[in-house]
């Protein structure tokens, strides 16, 4: 049974069709940000209260304050001050439930009725969650599970916004761990994820994860060169070359047999007959170049079976790779291969969720930092059509593709502080209002905002814990690592000495 929260009274501006306000009843604790219900004409009304305040007409008056104080008396030696204190909270009228349908609020709520605490599935179905859906966690303040439909929350691409060390890994984690655990039945795809700093690798030391987890390391990745086009293999180039020299590496490559590397092609080149000599050397420089990067060999590796796996997730470590250009090239290697294998229906489908994602998708960039950059912004415009989904990570909004960002029709938002990135995210979410940014800036670890496609409302929630010994490992303390230094020299030093 739903306990009766208080009852609207009447204020010089309210109840109105969008907001109102309510006594709370004592014993009664309420929070902003929590929800409530009431009956209205044509159905329930859902509200969220925006914001709660004190009365009490003892304190009304300032001249009595002031000089009760200055007899040095207080108030509550004299009057039962405190038993006039009454707590009021405002709401914002967020839609009206009738007959499982959501409709606007359209007609103001009677002064008097009763507030009250919203019925659970009430409130799943108001918010369009999902008991099918992915569980991500707990809507703030109710205990109500948000399980959000994967097709809502994928399909049209999502974003995860935060500051560094405000959870954006360990919800991917959990989003992780959903994907994997789905049943067959239920709709599975491969999960495919770019991770610059190596924080996904412990999926395989979980026993329940460790068989449908695959990590490959960036120092092993290879890129096939007869599974690319002339075209391509310029792009990955730093300095990309003119058609003349794009036309004639076609040429050469199609007279190519069907293995080789780019040893052999720079061979090919260096004894092709037709090329002007000045077209030859800039080919052979550049094909130079792109074997400096150790990245390319004479088949692809990890394969497209190993890279698409229905149902389970594969890892790609980036986190040995320095060079940002290389980490480029594997991305936009990774994606393009999975999007044409899907457009041509040959893997399942697929989420590419990319970690750091302004980094591979910056909004400006110069030619040789936005190699990855096309593909990215080519699945987040037409992945949906195929069922190839981007997840996008990123602690600086601000500095991600705006044409990517803009296409993630679900957002998570977690705590962001920077203004700019504040205003960016206020600009490119939809229904976002000043308050709700304020409370971005001020939200702890583990919690956050959902917004887009993925929810019917704007919804704050407490993302769920991951099981035990589930830890990313990379939340150890400074002075933790600090004192695990000096342990380890220290004990370095007594083997030494026993040695000696
Ligand atoms: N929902 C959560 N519950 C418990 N711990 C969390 C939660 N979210 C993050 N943490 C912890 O906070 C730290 C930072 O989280 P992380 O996901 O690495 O942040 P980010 O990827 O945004 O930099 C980690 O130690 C992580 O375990
Ligand atoms: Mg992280």
């Amino acid at each position: 049974m739903s306990q009766q929260y208080g009852t609207i009274i009447s204020t010089f501006d309210s109840p109105s069709t969008r907001k109102f306000a309510f006594t709370v009843n004592k014993d009664i604790i309420v929070h902003r940000g929590q929800f409530v219900e009431l009956d209205v004409v044509n159905g329930k009304l859902i509200g969220r209260i925006s914001d709660i305040f004190k009365t009490n007409r003892y304190f009304m008056r300032p001249e009595s304050v002031t000089e009760v104080a200055k007899s040095g008396r207080q108030m509550d030696w004299d009057y039962p001050v405190w038993e006039h204190e009454y707590l009021v909270a405002e709401v914002s009228a967020l839609g009206v439930f009738k007959d499982g349908r959501f409709g606007e609020s359209t007609f103001p709520p009677s002064p008097g009725t009763k507030v009250m605490e919203p019925d659970h599935k009430v409130l799943f179905d108001f918010f369009g969650l999902d008991p099918e859906g992915l569980h991500l966690g707990k809507l703030a303040h109710h205990d109500v599970d948000v399980k959000i439909n994967a097709t809502r929350l994928l399909q049209k691409h999502m974003a995860i916004l935060a500051i560094s060390g405000a959870g954006k890994s360990y919800l991917t984690s959990v989003l992780l761990e959903e994907l994997l655990n789905r049943d067959p039945e239920k709709g599975q795809i491969a999960t495919i994820i770019i991770d610059p700093h190596g924080e996904y690798s412990h999926f395989l030391e979980d026993p329940k994860f460790a068989n449908k987890v695959k990590v490959f390391k960036a120092s092993e990745f290879k890129i096939g060169v007869p599974n690319l086009s002339a075209h391509m293999l310029t792009k990955f180039a730093p300095d990309s070359s003119s058609g003349v020299q794009t036309r004639e590496l076609n040429r050469i490559m199609r007279e190519m047999d069907d293995v080789y590397g780019l040893d052999e092609l720079t061979g090919k080149v260096e004894t092709d007959e037709k090329i002007k000599s000045a077209t030859k050397d800039i080919l052979i420089s550049l094909l130079e170049n792109l074997k400096y990067t150790g990245l390319f060999g004479v088949a692809d590796y990890p394969s497209l079976e190993d890279t698409a796996r229905q149902g389970e997730v594969t890892i790609l470590d980036l986190s040995k790779e320095i060079n940002l250009h290389n980490k480029q090239i594997m991305t936009a290697y990774i994606a393009k291969k999975l999007f044409d294998a899907r457009r041509n229906g040959i893997i399942p489908p697929f989420l590419l969720i990319v970690e750091e994602a302004h980094q591979f998708a910056p909004e400006k960039s110069q030619k040789q930092t936005s190699i990855s950059k096309g593909i990215i912004e080519t699945i987040a415009r037409e992945g949906r059509k195929f069922h190839s989904s981007l997840c996008l990570i990123s602690q600086r909004p601000v500095q991600l593709s705006t044409t990517a960002l803009s296409q993630c029709n679900t957002h998570v938002i977690l705590k962001v502080t920077n203004p700019y990135d504040l205003k960016h995210i206020g600009e490119s979410s939809e229904g976002i209002t000043k308050p709700v940014l304020r409370q971005i800036s001020s939200l702890n670890v583990g919690s956050g905002l959902i917004v887009g496609e993925g929810v019917n409302f704007p919804v704050f929630i407490n993302i769920r814990s991951r099981g035990p010994g589930t830890g990313s490992g990379k939340g150890m303390s400074l002075e933790k690592a600090a004192v695990e230094y000096y342990k380890r020299i220290a004990q370095k030093k007594k083997d030494a000495k026993g040695f000696m």
